[in-house]
């Protein structure tokens, strides 16, 4: 696991940016699973502004780490804030958008989001789940990560790709990639900003193995072993060693 804390999100932004045209310039495709929330939409609106053109965008290949079930075009959609952000300013073929229909039946779709996952990623892990190159994940003030929040703990250990969650204030239901479906792929990045995310951050990442109980983000371990903490200085302020 490495952490990378930032003086600012823009710094942030510039070095995951660096880290994915690099990745990408050794790739014909590359699958990324997004993730809903506020850094995100900031990255998105960075990529919109500064690389709409240095990046070739069609060997992209777009998905979604979770999604609300809502329409597409609600503005609580995952899907809308990305077309919002980074789709409407950038050329990348339709076809290379995936995204979780959260205005279809949770559960149906839950199952058709598993069979598109099987379908568009070209390879497995040994388990025969599906790999996507890059899942972005966020992690909420709560500890949730994905949708997987920590009274559903359980839905992070389903044998299924895919998972029907409630929010646990809204009860809004979200379709979400399950703990083994994220710690399939090949890199795992969490991005966090802000203060109050400081004590989470220090408990997943000092005190592992307690965390793991109560937090579905401590889950998160690929066996990859590529797993990359994106810190802003308030999300990293309270960790030991600053890296
Ligand atoms: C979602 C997200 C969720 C998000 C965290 C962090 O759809 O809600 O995918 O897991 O990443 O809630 O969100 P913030 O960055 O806004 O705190």
């Amino acid at each position: 696991m490495k952490t990378k804390i930032f003086e600012n999100l823009s710094e942030l932004n510039k070095d995951f940016t660096l880290w994915l045209k690099e990745l990408l310039s050794e790739k014909e495709t590359l699958s990324i699973a997004l993730s809903g929330g506020s850094t995100p939409k900031s990255l998105f609106n960075y990529w919109a502004k500064n690389h709409a053109d240095d990046i070739d965008w069609k060997k992209i290949k777009f998905f979604w780490g979770d999604e609300r079930c809502v329409w597409p075009s609600d503005e609580e959609s995952n899907y809308k804030m990305t077309k919002d952000y980074l789709f409407d300013h950038i050329e990348v073929p339709a076809e290379n958008i995936f995204r979780i229909r959260g205005e279809n039946d949770p559960y149906k779709e839950a199952r058709s989001y598993e069979e598109l996952l099987r379908n568009e990623l070209e390879e497995t892990n040994e388990l025969g789940v599906p790999q996507f190159d890059i899942v972005m994940l966020g992690m909420g003030d709560d500890g949730h990560t994905a949708s997987i929040f920590p009274h559903e703990m359980n839905m992070w250990d389903s044998s299924n790709l895919c998972v029907v969650a409630t929010h646990p204030e809204s009860r809004q239901r979200r379709v979400s990639l399950s703990g083994q479906t994220i710690n399939a792929a090949k890199h795992v990045v969490f991005l966090v900003t802000g203060a109050a995310k400081a004590k989470k951050v220090k408990a997943i990442i000092e005190n592992n193995e307690e965390a793991k109980s109560k937090y579905p983000a401590a889950k998160v371990a690929p066996s990859s072993g590529n797993l990359t903490w994106y810190l802003d200085s308030y999300a990293g302020k309270l960790l030991k060693e600053k890296k």
